[in-house]
């Protein structure tokens, strides 16, 4: 009887998997993973016990129903509309820094969890602006090239609040992230015939992706990675969270987002203008570190800047697998700085420059020598779309079309 099993398993196999691989057709899709920008993943949390309020909240605290159970905490408009609730929200979206376990991690007593893993139908869509920028016009104009959520499209949302850190520096929520994109990825090639997949990323999704490739070992992203394409990405970094961590130099400690994206060295080097001028003194990238102690940063968030945040963009570097950037440029961009009493509570003076809004055209061109120019990276290839924004290149017509024919196209192998 087992023998005789046996053999209608041998029978069956190869006819199995013929009958599988006929059911494709033949210009079946590459499956695509979806990686949207900052605070565009939608976080559930949960309180427990441990929950604190804040002293001036304590409405936040006693008698809480949401104790126990979860609740949609990005985003929740009706919460943020809420002025009894809006504050709890804010405090409960915290992540602080753990020197114990040299990490960032949320409050005590709040449990978080990233919504629809595996999925694109719960990047936020909450408004017609906020679909512009996650995806959501990307996402349509997918399916309407016959992708299927879930099927042959899939998303990976990640905690917005965290950014991936140094290596050799402790960061269990990237590390979480890379784990399940890996599983995500190697299921949705299986799922498909075991074609490579496709990886789209927009903005701060660029950061996420970069540093899964560069950690994941080469003979695997060869075989599970047809082609990148990173969208709104640049290879350093851009003046805004400069100027927002002028105003709330505590965010140094609870932002490790904001420390990854300020202008890097390697970017912003000797020749290029200084970001931050002042009478008595200015500051290029290279002197962050002085720039954050002279904003009041706190001796603690100078460190973080220095061992988790600086060491990953000077290692910015080619991903090695078929790579495509496609960036907006011609918006006016924040270039430079001027806070000319030295006074870092006053509303700085903004000197503009090209762009696509957020990222300077500098960093958008760096990636042709930082990626493109990379003797390992044999396929690049730099799009840059005249007059469209960062939020744009995944959202307006003209853009789209050209990130779906990127998607869809085969690079040379
Ligand atoms: C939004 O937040 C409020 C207050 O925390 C909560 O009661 C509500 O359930 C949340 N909404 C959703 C959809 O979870
Ligand atoms: C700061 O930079 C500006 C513009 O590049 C330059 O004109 C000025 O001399 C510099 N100031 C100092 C104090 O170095
Ligand atoms: C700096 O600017 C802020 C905001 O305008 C003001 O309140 C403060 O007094 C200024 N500090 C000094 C030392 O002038």
């Amino acid at each position: 009887m087992a023998t005789h099993r046996h053999w209608l398993l041998l029978l069956f196999l190869p006819w199995a998997l013929l009958s599988r691989r006929g059911a494709q057709p033949p210009d079946a899709l590459y499956p695509v993973v979806l990686l949207p920008g900052n605070t565009c993943s939608q976080l559930e949390a949960r309180l427990t016990d441990a929950y604190e309020p804040p002293p001036e909240s304590p409405q936040c605290g006693a008698g809480s129903n949401e104790r126990g159970r979860w609740f949609r905490l990005w985003r929740n408009a009706t919460a943020m509309d809420d002025p009894a609730v809006a504050p709890c929200l804010a405090d409960q979206l915290r992540v602080v820094y753990d020197p114990a376990a040299r990490d960032f991690r949320n409050e005590p007593g709040v449990e978080t969890r990233v919504l629809g893993f595996g999925s694109t139908a719960d990047f936020l869509a909450d408004t017609e602006a906020n679909k512009d920028l996650c995806m959501g016009r990307l996402v349509e104009a997918l399916q309407q090239a016959g992708y299927r959520d879930g099927e042959t499209l899939f998303g990976a949302p990640y905690d917005f609040r965290q950014a991936p850190a140094a290596r050799g520096q402790p960061c269990r929520a990237f590390a979480r992230f890379t784990r399940r994109l890996r599983a995500l990825v190697e299921r949705a090639s299986r799922e498909n015939g075991g074609r490579p997949v496709v990886i789209v990323s927009h903005s701060q999704g660029g950061y996420f992706a970069l540093e899964f490739l560069n950690r994941s070992p080469l003979p695997w992203r060869r075989r599970y990675v047809k082609h990148y394409v990173m969208a709104s990405t640049g290879a350093g970094g851009f003046l805004l969270p400069l100027r927002n961590l002028a105003s709330v130099p505590r965010d140094a400690l609870e932002a490790p987002d904001a420390l990854v994206a300020l202008p890097s060295p390697a970017v912003f080097g000797p020749g290029t203008p200084p970001l931050v001028v002042t009478r008595a003194r200015n500051y290029t990238a290279r002197d962050i570190p002085e720039f954050l102690a002279a904003i009041g940063v706190p001796p603690l968030g100078v460190t973080l800047y220095e061992t988790r945040a600086l060491p990953l963009q000077l290692g910015f570097r080619a991903p090695v697998v078929p790579t495509t950037c496609i960036n907006g440029v011609g918006q006016p961009t924040m270039e430079q700085l001027v806070y000319w009493d030295g006074n870092f509570s006053e509303t700085p003076q903004v000197v503009y420059g090209d762009g696509d809004g957020f990222l300077p055209v500098a960093s958008i061109v760096a990636l042709d020598t930082v990626i493109g120019g990379d003797p390992r990276q044999e396929y690049y290839k730099s799009i840059k779309l005249a007059g469209t924004s960062h939020a744009g290149v995944v959202s307006d017509a003209a853009a789209l079309k050209r990130v779906v024919d990127e998607i869809l196209w085969s690079p040379p192998i």
